[in-house]
């Protein structure tokens, strides 16, 4: 079955980087000229997605103004020729269908996503974090259905975390197949040093079956008080397995203070329009700071 509907979680509170996300989504943090939230739609869009169900909390609303339409902005920007601008703002919202729903309590990851049961249906689908922004060639999320494609299991986008780290993240218990391919078992979410089965993490992207939304419901909260998606994917990986790709990607935690700097310059350096006055002026920095 072709997987044409994603999920993007991006109700959460956004807590490691207070006071910014008081009233501004992290979601909605800006790298160069976009929200964190639309490079990750355009990610979704450019794997084949075609509908997507954000889902947001109170507070949040910015996020729906930004995929709606703007007739005032659209209107000023054509009669004063700007056309580039005009495709640039219409664009994105124009190659998929974009549906919101509200957590009403941030309960956890796993909770978020049970909102989609219905949207989903009985089909499999996609799950973007709202806060991982990843950089990559091939979207990584087109990688990861790919392999589902391939296999017709549950896919997780996985990545190595230093070893010092991984008991911030979870612990994947896999075994290589081939490629950047490997089976998943079993997993750990913030494991202690003796749980630790590997330093492979899920890093932002899944693609899940609808057999998820069962096993969700009978979650209870696990770690943080939170009904942790980990948890019930666990189930999955040990009943049918799951398969794990190491992916091709370079991926910035928008929730993470030094990750969103990094994101901003990394991208910075690389985009078209400000790239190489952004590297003179880093040059010219360094030699200012001796
Ligand atoms: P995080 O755990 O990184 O987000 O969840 P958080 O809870 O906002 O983080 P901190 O610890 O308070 O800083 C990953 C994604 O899942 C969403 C978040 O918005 C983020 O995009 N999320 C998290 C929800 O949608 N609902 C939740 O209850 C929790």
């Amino acid at each position: 079955m072709r997987i044409k509907k994603a999920v993007v979680p991006a109700a959460g509170f956004g807590t490691r980087v207070l006071p910014a996300t008081k009233s501004m989504p992290k979601e909605m943090f800006p790298v160069v000229d976009k929200p964190t939230i639309q490079y990750i739609i355009e990610e979704a869009v450019n794997s084949g997605i075609e509908e997507i169900l954000i889902i947001i909390s109170r507070g949040k609303e910015i996020i729906t103004n930004h995929f709606d339409k703007s007739p005032e902005l659209e209107n000023f920007l054509y009669k004063n020729n700007k056309l580039n601008l005009l495709d640039d703002i219409k664009n994105i919202s124009e190659r998929c269908d974009i549906f919101f729903c509200r957590q009403r309590e941030a309960r956890g990851l796993g909770h978020a996503v049970l909102y989609a049961k219905s949207f989903i249906g009985n089909e499999p689908f996609a799950v973007l974090y709202g806060d991982d922004l990843i950089v990559s060639d091939i979207p990584v999320c087109k990688q990861l259905i790919d392999a589902f494609n391939k296999y017709q299991l549950g896919v997780l986008g996985a990545k190595e975390m230093p070893k010092d780290e991984i008991h911030k993240y979870g612990s994947l218990k896999v075994e290589h197949m081939e490629k950047n391919f490997f089976k998943c078992t079993d997993m750990v979410e913030k494991p202690g040093l003796s749980e630790v089965m590997s330093l492979y993490s899920i890093l932002g992207r899944c693609i899940l079956t609808p057999d998820i939304f069962d096993v969700l419901e009978a979650t209870p909260p696990g770690v943080g008080g939170e009904v942790q998606l980990t948890d019930a994917m666990k189930q999955l990986a040990r009943s049918n397995g799951m398969i794990m790709v190491d992916f091709d990607g370079k991926r910035y935690d928008m929730g993470n203070k030094l990750e969103i700097i990094k994101a901003s310059v990394e991208i910075a350096l690389n985009h078209p329009e400000i790239g190489s006055d952004f590297k003179n002026y880093l040059k010219q920095l360094n030699l200012s700071s001796g």
